[in-house]
C-alpha cells in the first residue's frame, strides 16, 4: 500500500456571510427567542456530549455503535454496491474521526474527507488517524454543511460514501433534513449513505436521556450561554437560567430549552433583550422518525434500495441507500 500524504486543511467560508454574533443576536432577539444547537460545541460543550454518551440514561451512541458492530460486513455490501473498496468516504460532523475509523477496514477507502464546522476541531484527530491508517489520504473540511453542504470541486473523487451518524440528522426540522439529504446524495456524485436515525419509544425513556439524573445534559444546555457570551459579547449568568426538555408527540421531537429563573435582561455590544421570568430560549430540536417515515425521507430526497438494521429494541436506526 502507497503512503497517503500528511493529511491537509481547509475552511469554507459560509456563503450567507453572517457572522456568528449576528446570527446569535438575531436569534436572541426573535418572536421566540433561539440559539442553533451548533453553538453546544465549544471545546467544554464537546467534551460534556463526550460524557453525556456514556451516561446510563442516554441510549443512542451505543445502541448505534452495537449496531455498527453487529453488521459492519453487510452495510459494506450495501455501500460497495455503488461505491467499491478505494472510493471517498464523506464524513459529516466528523469529530475525533473514531465512528468513521471503525468503519474504514469494511468500506476500504483510498480517501477520507472528515467535515466538521471548524478545520481546527479536525486537525489533531486527522493526524493521529493518518499514523494509524497510513494508506487512507484525509482532508480536514471546515464547513458549515447545516447552512449548505457544498464541497469544492476535485474534492470527492467520485463515487463517494457519505456518512452521517449519531442521529445529528434528527437536530433538522423535516424540511431541512430532506434538503441535506438531497445535498449529500448530489455530494455523493452517484454514491452511497450510510445514516443513524433515533427512533420514536416512549417518552419517558427519552425524556430520561435527555433530562439526565446526574444534570450533564443540563451542563451542555447551560453550557450554550457561555459560548454564546465568548461571540458575541454577552452577559448571561447562567444561574438564572433553568435547563427543560420535553418530547413533543406531536412534533415527535425532544425540544431543549433554556429559562430564565426571575426576570432579567441580557446585553451585549449593540443590542439587549428582557426576559419575563419563566421565558424560554429554545436551544435545540431532536427528532425521533420511525423506520417508516425515516425510509419514505430518505427516498423523497433520491435515495434508493434502502437496507436498514435496527436494535433489538427497536431503538435506533442505521440506514445504508443508494444515490
Ligand atoms: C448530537 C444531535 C445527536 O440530539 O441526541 C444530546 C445532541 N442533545 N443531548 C441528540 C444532544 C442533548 C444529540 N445529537
Amino acid at each position: 500500500m502507497p503512503l497517503a500524504p500528511a493529511p491537509r486543511f481547509m475552511q469554507i467560508a459560509s456563503p450567507a456571510g453572517r457572522s456568528p454574533a449576528d446570527e446569535l443576536a438575531a436569534g436572541l432577539l426573535a418572536a421566540r427567542p433561539s440559539i442553533s444547537p451548533k453553538f453546544l460545541y465549544d471545546r467544554l460543550g464537546s467534551a460534556l456530549f463526550c460524557a453525556i454518551t456514556e451516561l446510563p440514561e442516554y441510549y443512542p451512541t451505543r445502541t448505534e455503535a452495537a449496531i455498527f458492530a453487529a453488521h459492519a460486513t453487510q452495510m459494506a455490501q450495501a455501500l460497495h454496491r455503488r461505491v467499491p473498496p478505494g472510493g471517498t468516504l464523506i464524513d459529516l460532523g466528523a469529530g475525533d474521526g473514531a465512528k468513521a475509523a471503525g468503519l474504514f477496514d469494511a468500506i476500504g477507502p483510498a480517501r477520507y474527507l472528515a467535515v466538521d464546522i471548524s478545520a481546527d476541531f479536525l486537525r489533531s484527530a486527522l493526524d493521529a488517524l493518518h499514523r494509524r491508517f497510513e494508506a487512507i489520504e484525509m482532508i480536514g473540511v471546515g464547513l458549515d454543511f447545516a447552512t449548505r453542504l457544498a464541497l469544492p470541486d476535485g474534492l470527492v473523487q467520485a463515487p463517494a460514501v457519505v456518512f452521517y451518524p449519531g442521529s445529528s440528522i434528527g437536530n433538522f426540522a423535516p424540511a431541512d433534513a430532506l434538503r441535506l439529504l438531497r445535498q449529500a446524495r448530489e455530494a455523493s456524485q452517484g454514491g452511497a449513505l450510510l445514516i443513524g436515525a433515533d427512533l420514536v419509544k416512549p417518552p419517558a425513556l427519552l425524556e430520561a436521556a435527555y433530562d439526565d439524573a446526574l444534570g450533564l445534559t443540563a451542563a451542555f444546555n447551560l453550557n450554550l450561554l457561555r459560548h454564546a457570551d465568548r461571540l458575541l459579547g454577552s452577559d448571561f449568568d447562567l444561574r438564572d437560567w433553568r435547563h427543560v426538555a420535553f418530547f413533543d408527540a406531536a412534533e415527535s421531537r425532544i425540544e431543549m430549552h433554556l429559562e430564565a429563573r426571575r426576570a432579567l435582561s441580557v446585553r451585549w455590544p449593540g443590542g439587549e433583550r428582557d426576559f419575563a421570568a419563566g421565558a424560554r430560549i429554545h436551544t435545540e430540536n431532536s427528532y425521533k422518525w420511525t423506520a417508516e417515515s425515516f425510509e419514505a425521507l430518505l427516498r423523497d430526497a433520491g435515495w434508493h434500495d434502502v437496507r436498514r438494521w435496527v436494535d433489538s429494541q427497536g431503538w435506533f436506526g442505521v440506514f445504508a441507500a443508494v444515490a
